[in-house]
């Protein structure tokens, strides 16, 4: 892995055609009780950070708020441990998508936060995002960030044992159209449990390629990654940092979720 993997796996859509690699499916009782306890402190650390976050405060602050509450729980950052990120979490701001480096940079009104958490416990993982709009915020970044959110639930009924992975993609991206906004396409849901990044990928759209079916046990994140603009991404000079090339606000909501014959289990969903 070379030092940008986190973003070189986003940007590749990673393992589309490696589909012997690794894949997390919960076999046991303590595997799901596993992964529900990682599951709730990343709930939890992502609580804490939207308590704090507010204008005034760094990134790095809110980096530290984390790091701080996971070792609490006896957690750690997974993508300093897999892939040598250069932060205990994911902080992206305003055109900023996904893997922003936590900094010195001071959060505004106006700013709409990405706070994106993946953390593990016991050999097990689980990852989480939410869109925090820091008010005063334009009417405009409101219904971007509840867009996220909306497609991700929307999303939900084909998240289900027999559906094909591309039909959580079509729910995803009619919901995104439908309000006016672009999927990042490149970016998406992946496996995980075992690692971060695990067979198979879930685009946020109707990708002919992704037709695998989901099959109990499976364990997975939905993750719309959307922007106001037309959505196409370009890499930072950081190496790390994917933000929109049109400079538009990006919004990004998700779950690790757990396939089941009936509705998802969302292990990261607050208790
Ligand atoms: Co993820």
């Amino acid at each position: 892995m070379n030092v940008a993997g986190l973003a070189w796996h986003a940007i590749l859509g990673f393992a589309k055609s490696l589909s012997d690699w690794q894949k997390m499916s919960v076999e046991s009782r303590t595997d799901l009780e596993a992964l529900k306890a990682i599951g709730k402190i990343v709930a939890i650390v992502l609580q804490r950070m939207m308590k704090h976050l507010a204008p005034g405060i760094t990134t790095a602050e809110l980096d530290r708020i984390a790091a701080s509450a996971l070792s609490e729980y006896g957690a750690r950052a997974a993508p300093p441990l897999v892939y040598g990120f250069p932060g205990a979490t994911c902080i992206s701001v305003n055109d900023e998508a996904i893997h922003g480096i936590p900094g010195e940079r001071v959060i505004k009104p106006g700013d709409v936060v990405k706070l994106d958490v993946t953390a593990e416990k016991d050999g097990y993982l689980a990852d989480a995002a939410r869109t925090v709009p820091v008010p005063p915020v334009s009417e405009a970044a409101r219904s971007l960030a509840a867009c996220a959110e909306v497609a991700f639930r929307n999303a939900l009924p084909a998240a289900r044992a027999g559906h094909r992975i591309w039909e959580i993609g079509m729910a995803v991206e009619a919901e995104v159209k439908r309000s006016g906004f672009s999927v990042i396409r490149e970016l998406c849901g992946h496996g995980i449990g075992r690692t971060i990044h695990e067979n198979p990928c879930v685009p946020n759209y109707a990708d002919p390629s992704a037709r695998g079916r989901l099959h109990e046990g499976l364990v997975i994140t939905v993750e719309p990654i959307i922007a106001a603009g037309n959505g196409r991404p370009v890499l930072e000079k950081d190496g790390w940092t994917i933000k929109t090339a049109d400079g538009s606000l990006a919004a990004h909501y998700e779950h690790t979720l757990v396939i089941t014959s009936g509705a998802p289990i969302l292990l990261t969903e607050a208790a």
